[in-house]
């Protein structure tokens, strides 16, 4: 196991398996989010299912380490073929076969990774360990969880403040939208389920879901820009 973690192809799976992992959670999360849509009521009660849902919180720590896997691997495997490349970044002889986002998953992965850190400060600090306002729903007292996001991106735009948050959100879904793009039908031949008849459905399947989540991401802090 050891040597195959320590092999080319061994990291490159682990890449791809932990990014599909990453996203079914992001399918998921997706989900939860545009319950904000709905109103208040309808956020709250989704964010308190799943805050007390032990499938869930089971869950959290085995996303947490698929993103440093994904994360650690990907770094690493990126740092070493720059090293082992001859030309300057930037300049790669397949420039013409390839796409604009395969050739730059790495600053996607790291546009993406500085918007994680953010957000975690934004939502999951506060939710966990914050002074949070509580709100009844159905009887249920529960944390005001669409009071932090719509706080967040409640546009005003003469102080300028919350507007920053709203362009950043709709920013990061873009790039993961392109990250995304790739991610899905290359991960798949990484881990050998692609031919030539497959890879093409499994790059349509991969733009689809692209669009779905990078869409569906932007769509929140656009509503609330657009709406409150
Ligand atoms: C408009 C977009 C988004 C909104 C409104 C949103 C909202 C939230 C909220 C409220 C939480 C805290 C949930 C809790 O503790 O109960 C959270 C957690 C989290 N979010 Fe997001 N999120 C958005 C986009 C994203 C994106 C694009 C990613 C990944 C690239 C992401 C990754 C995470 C992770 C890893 C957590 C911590 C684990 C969890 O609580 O499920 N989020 N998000």
């Amino acid at each position: 196991m050891s040597t195959f973690l320590k092999s080319t192809v061994g990291k490159k799976v682990v890449v791809s398996l932990s990014g599909l992992f990453l996203l079914t959670f992001l399918g998921v999360h997706l989900a939860a989010n545009l319950f904000l849509l709905a109103g208040p009521d309808a956020y709250n009660a989704a964010t308190h299912f799943m805050d007390t849902n032990p499938i869930i919180q089971i869950m959290q720590p085995v996303l947490a380490l698929g993103f440093l896997l994904h994360i650690f691997y990907a770094v690493f495997m990126e740092l070493k073929n720059r090293a082992s490349r001859p030309q300057k970044y930037g300049k790669r002889s397949n420039e013409g076969n390839s796409t604009w986002a395969s050739r730059n998953m790495f600053v996607l992965g790291f546009i993406i990774f500085f918007f994680l850190v953010v957000h975690i400060f934004n939502f999951f600090a506060k939710m966990k360990f914050g002074e949070m306002a509580e709100v009844t729903v159905g009887g249920e007292v529960m944390h005001d969880a669409y009071g932090l996001v719509a706080g967040l991106f409640t546009t005003d735009i003469f102080t300028g403040s919350h507007f920053v948050f709203s362009i950043f959100y709709i920013f990061a879904a873009v790039a993961l939208g392109l990250h995304l793009h790739h991610a899905l039908w290359s991960a798949f031949q990484t881990i050998g389920m692609s031919n030539q008849i497959w890879r093409k459905r499994l790059s349509i399947l991969g733009d689809v879901y692209a669009i779905i989540i990078g869409a569906g991401f932007a769509i929140i802090p656009l509503y609330f820009l657009i709406f409150a």
